[in-house]
């Protein structure tokens, strides 16, 4: 499966990009960023200090929207990367997220996954940039919203949604198949300790540098939960669109984006919403890392 990954990296996210260069069936066409838990160009270096120390080269990576700075860093640490130092790795490719998504999308029409991990900033450019977008891909999977549960930023608000609502409303209302999968989801798949214990035990550098971001990301939820367990909000997408895990409960809703007074709204049926899974994705997720 040819996929874009457009994120924000972010810890979950470095997470889903282990596992997407774990995946024997994926192959990342590009990668772009966007500003959420960490700046675009934070997130682009993170990005390729990861595929670094996976020994990978040759992934473009883009630097994408810097329109809206990030300003969660509490939940991921002040490089977005739990304060991880991570090698530098390949430089950004000198087009941005933008130009990167639509021409992978023209040079694969009907191929290219779109994932993203991230506010959905680059993903409505590149819909203003190519009207053609939503034909020329095969399918555009999101990690955002809060469907029956609480938001993670507002009551009503999770936060890749909320970081860029006008974007999020754009890609949802846009004419191509999309699948959503919110926190109703990504909040009850969770890694305990012992499973991060596990993934250092894997003992390669990238087991070693994730396992090292995660304390960050432990503290805030801890807060939260009252557990010592992280979501697995990013990587879960990720194992969705690549059919890893199963969705339970998927049923096509229409979905309404309201922020700033902002309101989009789709026809019913347009939306698929992953509310459950049939089996625990932390260890599927673990054994793909690991493999
Ligand atoms: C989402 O927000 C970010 O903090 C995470 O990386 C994830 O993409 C969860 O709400
Ligand atoms: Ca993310």
């Amino acid at each position: 499966m040819l996929i874009y990954l457009d994120c924000d990296t972010g810890i979950d996210d470095a997470i889903a990009i282990a596992y997407l260069l774990a995946h024997p069936d994926a192959t990342l066409a590009g990668i772009g960023t966007v500003n959420g838990n960490t700046t675009a160009p934070q997130a682009a270096a993170n990005t390729l200090g990861v595929l670094a120390l996976a020994g990978v080269t040759g992934i473009p990576v883009a630097i994408g929207s810097g329109e809206h700075p990030g300003s969660v860093v509490a939940v991921h640490g002040g490089n977005g990367a739990g304060g991880v130092g991570l090698p530098p790795g390949e430089d950004p490719i000198g087009r941005t997220a933008v130009e990167l998504l639509v021409d992978l999308a023209r040079r694969h029409p009907g191929e290219l996954h779109v994932l993203a991990t991230g506010p959905c900033g680059n993903l409505a450019a590149a819909l203003r940039a190519e009207p053609r977008l939503p034909e020329l891909v095969a399918s555009v999977t999101v990690m955002g919203g809060a469907v029956r549960v609480p938001g993670n930023r507002q009551p009503h608000a999770e936060a890749n949604l909320a970081h860029d609502p006008g974007a999020a409303a754009a890609v949802l209302a846009a004419p191509w198949p999309v699948t959503l999968v919110p926190l109703d989801v990504t909040m009850r798949h969770r890694w305990t300790v012992a499973d991060v214990d596990a993934l250092r035990a894997g003992g390669t550098p990238l087991h070693r540098a994730l396992s090292d971001m995660v304390p960050v990301y432990f503290d805030s939820y801890e807060r939260l939960l009252g557990v010592r367990e992280i979501p697995l909000h990013d990587p879960l997408a990720a194992a969705i669109l690549l059919g890893d895990v199963t969705p339970d409960d998927a049923p096509l809703l229409a979905i309404e984006v309201q922020a700033n007074g902002r309101t989009a709204e789709r026809g019913v049926g347009s939306v698929r919403v992953v509310l459950s899974l049939t089996e625990p994705a932390g260890p599927v997720l673990l054994r793909r890392l690991l493999a």
